[in-house]
């Protein structure tokens, strides 16, 4: 029986041959177990030497099958570690895609923002759907003013039935003087830089575009404030004393109102700013009209303040030189490469 058992534990060839082993020797019905129930049977005398001997085989056939099982187990993890092993000392894959780099508009939208902050303004977001109350009529530019037209504004859709008041992508971020007003209050000193879309599309206009609106108000805010700020910012802005020149103009939500050039050279295409006798035109700007203070809950009567709407994009331009407004859009990463905003 020893012999027996001990051949076909070092023959079985898997765990599922080693297991039908076991049964057959040690389990209920194996040859060990009917040998031991005929223990009951025998002499007294031959159960002393009967008995343990059985019990000693029993030992041994079971501490065999767990060596046996062992070796199966060291032998499946030596197979393993043969075929899955991974060589870490190989030089590491390349990704198909080139690092990110931060695009050249949200450089400029970080840059202003850093700029007037140094200034004390705050930053102020609105949404970009907003209902035509907040793009147009608090702006002092009601049903019908021909600005609206001029705007090239896109309407949401509505479905026929639907009473909501209609909503817009926003033309310009001057709506969020409006909501700034309505949770702050004043004395208020914000900017708000955000995406603002028209209906236009040529080598300076894009349906989306930035803009950085501005707006101060306090009990004595002038124009001459204004002036302060711009000459601050575009100084700091191109790296050298820039000066304004401020022309008189009309907006429904200022008065009185102002287009602002800053002074250039042009000279054969390229613009060099800071200098020169040039004039460029980068903002409007004014006085904030009593009916836009009005509609954002403020009494016009004790606080005024001035108000500014400049495209992020179009400093951008002047900036890194970039004759086309659309390639900022286009994601071509020899555009970017070529300008040095991609590695
Ligand atoms: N909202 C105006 C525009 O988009 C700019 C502007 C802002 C003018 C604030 C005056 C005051 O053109």
């Amino acid at each position: 029986l020893r012999t027996k058992y001990l051949s076909r534990i070092v023959d079985a060839s898997d765990e599922a041959a080693l297991e039908d082993v076991r049964l057959a020797a040690i389990g209920k019905k194996g040859e060990v177990a009917l040998a031991m129930r005929e223990l009951g049977r025998m002499t007294p005398e031959r159960r002393q030497t009967e008995g343990p001997r059985l019990n000693a085989l029993k030992d041994e056939i079971t501490s065999a099958i767990a060596a046996r099982r062992a070796a199966f187990e060291d032998a499946a993890l030596e197979e393993r570690l043969r075929s899955e092993w991974l060589d870490v000392t190989l030089p590491g894959r390349r990704r198909g895609t080139a690092p990110g780099s931060v695009h050249p508009v949200s450089q400029v939208w970080e840059e202003a923002t850093a700029i007037f902050a140094d200034m004390g303004f705050g930053v102020a977001e609105g949404p970009q759907v907003e209902s035509d109350w907040y793009n147009f009529d608090a702006l002092n530019i009601p049903d019908h003013h021909p600005a609206r037209g001029e705007m090239d504004t896109f309407y949401m859709h509505r479905a026929d039935g639907d009473a909501r008041p209609p909503h817009v992508l926003r033309t310009h971020t001057s709506p969020v003087q409006i909501h700034a007003m309505q949770q702050q209050g004043a004395p208020l000193r914000i900017i708000c830089p955000g995406r603002v879309y028209r209906a236009d599309y040529d080598q300076t206009h894009t349906p989306m575009f930035h803009q950085v609106e501005g707006l101060a108000l306090d009990r004595h805010i002038s124009m001459a404030n204004l002036k302060w700020v711009l000459e601050e910012f575009f100084t700091a802005y191109f790296c050298t004393r820039v000066k304004t020149r401020f022309r008189a103009s009309h907006f429904p939500f200022t008065e009185p109102s102002a287009e602002v050039d800053i002074q250039c050279r042009w000279d054969g295409g390229t613009v060099k700013v800071g200098e020169g006798d040039d004039w460029l035109e980068v903002l409007g700007s004014g006085m904030v009209h009593p009916s836009v203070l009005t509609a954002g809950g403020i009494d016009p009567d004790a606080w005024q303040g001035f108000a500014f709407g400049m495209g992020i994009d179009r400093i951008a331009m002047l900036k890194y030189g970039i004759p086309d407004l659309r390639a900022f859009f286009d994601s071509d990463l020899r555009w970017l490469r070529h300008y040095g905003f991609a590695p």
